[in-house]
């Protein structure tokens, strides 16, 4: 065990933590990833805490029973809604010594370079909004930062059914964009807060106003991992590199691969995972 390596582990509910991996590719090209996306159940957006946070724990630990030390929770929802228990609660009672990470608090690291009105717009499932993850973690680093938040509903099974690019795609994505920027006139910076929506890009950029500028979360993510893993040499030792990929999804193996290929090009090979019942559901 002492010199072992193993792969990092990357999570999201669905398609979208692709975006995020697909940037690790690029700037991690030479460390091992398994990807797994619990495509069974998503989408989570709209859940309640418990069963957010009761199914990226099983995911978490189905990582871990694979190897993985590290796991990125490439989800905002699993990342406004599970993160902090899972590190806080369950980490020190499976393996002190693993961690988990998410993406907002990267994400949100980075957004003071971005505005000039310290006037901004987060798009994000049900989950985030409401968890209000984005204004808090914003307000503790940049409190002159001020957040307009817009909840996207439909956004995500748009992409889980493959209907992002179709018409009903442009009818949402307009008219979310349109109420968010009716909350203030001077946002001039608006976060994609779901790692789903960077696959929305070219028609949420139809609706955004040229100067407004678009920040999707990948290529921060993947910078903030690489920073994190300089940082953190104790962890960086146990991680395998010899740039191989592996997907691992709930759903079917064949249905996740032909839609994921639209998103990810280096898509390898693609298993089907159980899960399991949450522990809290278990008869
Ligand atoms: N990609 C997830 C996120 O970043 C989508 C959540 C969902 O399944 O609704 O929030």
């Amino acid at each position: 065990m002492k010199d072992e390596k193993f792969p990092i582990g990357v999570f999201d509910s669905g398609y979208g933590g692709l975006t995020v991996l697909s940037e690790f590719f690029k700037e991690l090209p030479e460390y091992d990833f398994y990807y797994l996306g619990d495509n069974a159940r998503s989408p989570y957006g709209t859940r309640s805490y418990e069963t957010v946070y009761n199914y990226t724990l099983q995911a978490v630990k189905k990582l871990f029973s694979m190897g993985c030390q590290l796991v990125i929770l490439a989800c905002n929802t699993a990342s406004a809604k599970a993160l902090r228990s899972i590190q806080q609660k369950d980490l020190p009672k499976i393996d002190p010594s693993r961690r988990v990470l998410g993406v907002i608090r990267p994400s949100v690291e980075a957004i003071g370079s971005f505005t000039q009105t310290n006037h901004i717009g987060v798009l994000g499932t049900n989950g985030t909004i409401v968890s209000n993850s984005y204004p808090l973690e914003i307000k503790k680093i940049f409190p002159e930062i001020i957040v307009h938040q817009e909840a996207c509903p439909m956004w995500v099974p748009l992409v889980e059914n493959s209907e992002h690019q179709g018409p009903g795609a442009d009818y949402f994505i307009e008219k979310n964009i349109n109420a968010l920027l009716s909350h203030e006139k001077q946002i001039d910076t608006i976060i994609l807060g779901c790692t789903h929506y960077p696959l929305l890009m070219e028609k949420i950029k139809k609706y955004v106003p040229g100067h407004i500028s678009i920040i999707s979360q990948g290529k921060i993510v993947a910078e903030s991992l690489k920073d994190y893993l300089n940082r953190h040499p104790e962890m960086e030792k146990k991680c395998s590199k010899n740039g191989q990929h592996k997907f691992f999804t709930t759903e079917s193996p064949e249905v996740f691969t032909q839609r994921a290929k639209v998103f990810c090009e280096q898509l390898s090979s693609v298993e089907h995972v159980d899960l399991g019942t949450p522990d809290r559901i278990k008869h």
